[in-house]
């Protein structure tokens, strides 16, 4: 393997030329909202994208750090502000770390024995994820929560976890407001 370069626009997050692009939209956030009437209306009024991943990609294999731009677009479903699925790594005790370059929001992490601590995100603030922590971030602004993230190559993704326990917390707007119900 050879060195290389990657140009990352810092001021709006965007990723040149990403050999990857993981695309996630309403359809597949299904079961993950409170409020599933109103994920089904935005299903059927054209089904946007919620948030993607852009990558380049590096060996899964231990020694390498994997990197990406992570974009989750702003909005509620009913009263539950755009989050992302949320994951373990599939090797638990890997860490992350996220660099947030634009927008507002919150990460909100977990643990396997039910701690739940968030963490706010926003331009220029960095959120450690520890290992065998669970995380989600969670879009609290009006534009685009976008984060520079790393974690060691091998860590992997175990989603069925928490798309089957979900997070002790959800991020509600109430009177205006986000708040951790
Ligand atoms: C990688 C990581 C982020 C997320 C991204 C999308 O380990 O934590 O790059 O993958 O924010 O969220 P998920 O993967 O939960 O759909
Ligand atoms: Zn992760």
């Amino acid at each position: 393997m050879q060195p290389f370069g990657v140009d990352i626009n810092l001021q709006t997050g965007e990723m040149l030329e990403p050999d990857r692009i993981v695309v996630r939209r309403a359809s597949d956030m299904q079961g993950y909202y409170a409020d599933a009437d109103a994920l089904e209306q935005l299903i059927r009024r054209g089904d946007p994208i919620h948030y993607e991943v852009f990558e380049k990609p590096v060996p899964e294999t231990p020694g390498n750090l994997m990197y990406c731009i992570s974009k989750l677009q702003p909005g509620l479903i009913g009263d539950e502000f755009y989050m992302t699925k949320g994951h373990y790594h599939r090797v638990r005790h890997t860490a992350e770390l996220y660099l947030c370059l634009r927008g507002q929001g919150l990460m909100l992490m977990k643990t396997e024995e039910g701690e739940c601590v968030a963490e706010a995100m926003a331009r220029g603030r960095l959120v450690y994820v520890p290992p065998s922590w669970a995380h989600r971030s969670v879009n609290t602004g009006t534009e685009p929560l976008v984060s520079f993230c790393a974690y060691p190559a091998e860590a992997g993704h175990n989603y069925g976890d928490i798309e089957e326990q979900g997070f002790p917390k959800r991020v509600l707007r109430v009177q205006g407001e986000p708040q951790l119900v």
